[in-house]
């Protein structure tokens, strides 16, 4: 070999080498609201992964795996956009995740095809996302699959009419037409619906038209956060519990990092939710101590650290398929109809629409032995697909 020839060899044999090296780290960009209003709940995505990442390891097959996190203070469409296209070119992640609401979600999934990077969803709840990428899965639930079993619930316990309010976008939309739909089919009534614009912080007029529309029970959804604490509450003050109007919501609105504030008023409030903290499980017990120990406390734990902690655990099934190389279909098909035992109980994604099946809970606010108000679980719908999908 002439001198030059080695030479190119030996620069070829060290851009080999860099080009895998590089390869040898994988990069997990996740979009969440960590600062705001939102930011307990994008705490609990960073306390979701670092808990999974603390129990299954930092590498996947030799490739060590980075977390790269982006702050998205509140739902704004334009700027989860700039961030997802900020961690694909300059930060080169081969695979995004987080996003807490769903016109973040929308926003990102015209990116993900030239990208080739699959989207994991650890709480975006609107049915229809999963139909704008082929490259998106979802380990949270949809509001459509924590509401539906509710309607028959509400025929058993004697409601005949019903109020709905919800939050006016996607999920709130979803919710609606799901019990709407589910309770009507039990022989129940919603007498009428109303939908309160995201920014609304004042909820003493909504509570008035519940009392006014003489209903059995109002059924409400908003996104968890300061907007849900404050609607509850209103409903505890008003009177309307005592005026023996119920009330019937998924789980968002009694989050376990929520009740505390909310005092004795919550007890006995009724909502359906696809993960407790206190369920009753040795996965949920390893789940509970890692991902406290992460968020500094378990009084701040609620439900975005399940769908961050088994979207972790996708992406790790998906960097094992692909040995670390960047190949979002491949990744994705990898995971179609990967089952496990998440924290929550058992779990699948369905194969077709990449969106988790999981058992769905009723709970009551109750008070533990030691006068800590939980959610506890009462009654089990196991192994709900999302019946929104089915119907769009
Ligand atoms: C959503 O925007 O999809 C969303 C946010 C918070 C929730 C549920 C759904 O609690």
């Amino acid at each position: 070999m002439s001198g030059r020839k080695l030479l190119c060899a030996a620069v070829g044999a060290l851009l080999a080498g860099t080009v895998a090296a590089a390869a040898d780290t994988v990069k997990v960009g996740i979009i969440g609201p960590f600062s705001g209003p939102f930011a307990l709940q994008g705490k609990n995505f960073q306390a979701g992964v670092e808990a999974y990442m603390a129990l299954n390891g930092k590498s996947v097959k030799g490739h060590e795996v980075e977390v790269i996190y982006r702050d998205l203070p509140a739902a704004n469409p334009q700027q989860s956009r700039a961030l997802a296209q900020e961690l694909i070119v300059k930060d080169k992640v081969q695979y995004l995740g987080g996003v807490y609401f769903t016109p973040d979600a929308m926003a990102i999934t015209p990116l993900l095809a030239q990208a080739n990077t699959p989207l994991v969803i650890f709480n975006a709840a609107t049915s229809a996302i999963m139909t704008q990428s082929p490259l998106v899965v979802r380990t949270s639930f949809t509001t459509a699959q924590t509401t539906t079993p509710l309607g028959k619930i509400a025929i058993e316990r004697g409601i005949r009419k019903v109020i709905t309010a919800v939050s006016d976008y996607g999920p709130g939309i979803d919710a609606e037409v799901a019990f709407k739909k589910a309770f009507e089919a039990a022989g129940g009534q919603v007498v009428e619906s109303v939908r309160m614009p995201l920014s609304t912080n004042d909820f003493s007029p909504i509570m008035q038209r519940i009392r006014d529309s003489k209903a059995d029970a109002v059924f409400a959804f908003l996104p968890s956060g300061p907007t849900t604490l404050g609607f509850v509450k209103a409903y505890n003050e008003t009177g309307l519990k005592q005026a023996g109007i119920k009330f019937l919501a998924p789980g968002d609105l009694t989050q376990e990092s929520d009740l505390p504030a909310l005092g004795d008023g919550a007890l006995g409030l009724l909502t359906t939710f696809h993960y407790a903290v206190s369920h009753d499980s040795p996965e949920n017990k390893r789940f509970v101590e890692a991902a406290s120990k992460a968020i500094g406390g378990a009084e701040q734990l609620s439900f975005p650290a399940v769908g961050a902690y088994d979207g972790m655990h996708v992406i790790y099934k998906m960097i094992e398929a692909t040995d670390g190389k960047q190949d979002a279909k491949k990744a994705v098909d990898a995971v179609k109809g990967m089952a496990w035992t998440s924290p929550r109980g058992p779990v699948s994604i369905d194969p077709e629409t990449r969106h988790v099946t999981e058992n769905i809970y009723l709970r009551e606010v109750a008070k533990d032995a030691n006068g800590r108000l939980y959610n506890k679980e009462i009654q089990t719908f196991p192994n709900q697909k999302d019946p929104g999908l089915a119907t769009q």
